[in-house]
């Protein structure tokens, strides 16, 4: 027990060092406001993280299956706009809603992020400025992404993904207000 409270005030340690210090790396002049962005930001990147939204925006052709991320099952492939090859859209499985009897989600316009917007495997600063760079995102300012990220209809589906299927680790409302808060601080990305 001791020893699990010592750790545990180790690493809070560790991180609020980390965040000061990254902080008045990225903005000597803000110092401690830039860090509550980037507090900020590290919950958005749990979300970003979760197997929801990474099973559509991966790096590659493929999207992704389940809370393990297992690549998706009959070779579906990403095809030339990202709504699969022909004989094998996504729209022929994935309909506008889940169809929890065949256990297969649906949402409207279901297909895979265009792969400049692709995620897996990036770090956190690598996943902050990609989100951020215009030339990759569909030339989102960041309240466009905040309105993306709180209407959107494949990112709403995360919250009710059908049986089986784990929302991502903190509520819609929560993600809005970290998303609030990290651009208030002008959307600082960790190293
Ligand atoms: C069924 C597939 C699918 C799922 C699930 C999905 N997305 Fe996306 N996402 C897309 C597509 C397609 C686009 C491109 C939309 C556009 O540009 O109009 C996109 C674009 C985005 C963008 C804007 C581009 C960028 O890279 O900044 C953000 C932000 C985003 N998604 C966040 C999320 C989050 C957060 C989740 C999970 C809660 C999620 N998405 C789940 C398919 C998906
Ligand atoms: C032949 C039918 C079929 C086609 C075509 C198909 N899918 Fe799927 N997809 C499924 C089924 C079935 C599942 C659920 C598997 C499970 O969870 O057991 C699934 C699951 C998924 C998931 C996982 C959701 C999650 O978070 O667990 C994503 C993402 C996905 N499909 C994206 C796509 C995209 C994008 C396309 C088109 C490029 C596509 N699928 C084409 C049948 C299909």
């Amino acid at each position: 027990m001791a020893r699990t409270i010592g750790a545990a005030v180790t690493a809070t340690t560790v991180l609020v060092c980390g965040v000061t210090w990254m902080a008045r790396a990225g903005d000597p002049q803000e110092g401690l406001p830039n860090a509550a962005g980037l507090i900020a930001y590290q919950r958005v990147a749990s979300v970003l993280e979760s197997p929801r939204c990474m099973n559509c925006h991966p790096r590659g052709d493929r999207p992704s299956q389940g809370d393990d991320r297992h690549v998706h099952l009959m070779n579906v492939q990403r095809g030339p706009a990202n709504k699969g090859l022909p004989g094998m859209a996504c729209s022929t499985c994935h309909q506008m809603r889940n169809n929890d009897a065949a256990r297969v989600p649906g949402a409207p316009h279901w297909r895979l992020a265009p792969k400049s917007m692709g995620w897996t495997g990036l770090s956190r600063g690598e996943l902050c400025r990609t989100l951020l760079d215009r030339g990759k995102n569909g030339g989102r300012t960041p309240a466009a992404l905040v309105k993306h990220m709180t209407q959107d209809e494949l990112v709403l589906w995360a919250w009710s993904p059908g049986a089986g299927r784990a929302p991502p680790p903190i509520t819609a409302a929560e993600l809005k207000s970290a998303l609030e808060a990290w651009v208030d601080a002008s959307t600082p990305c960790p190293q």
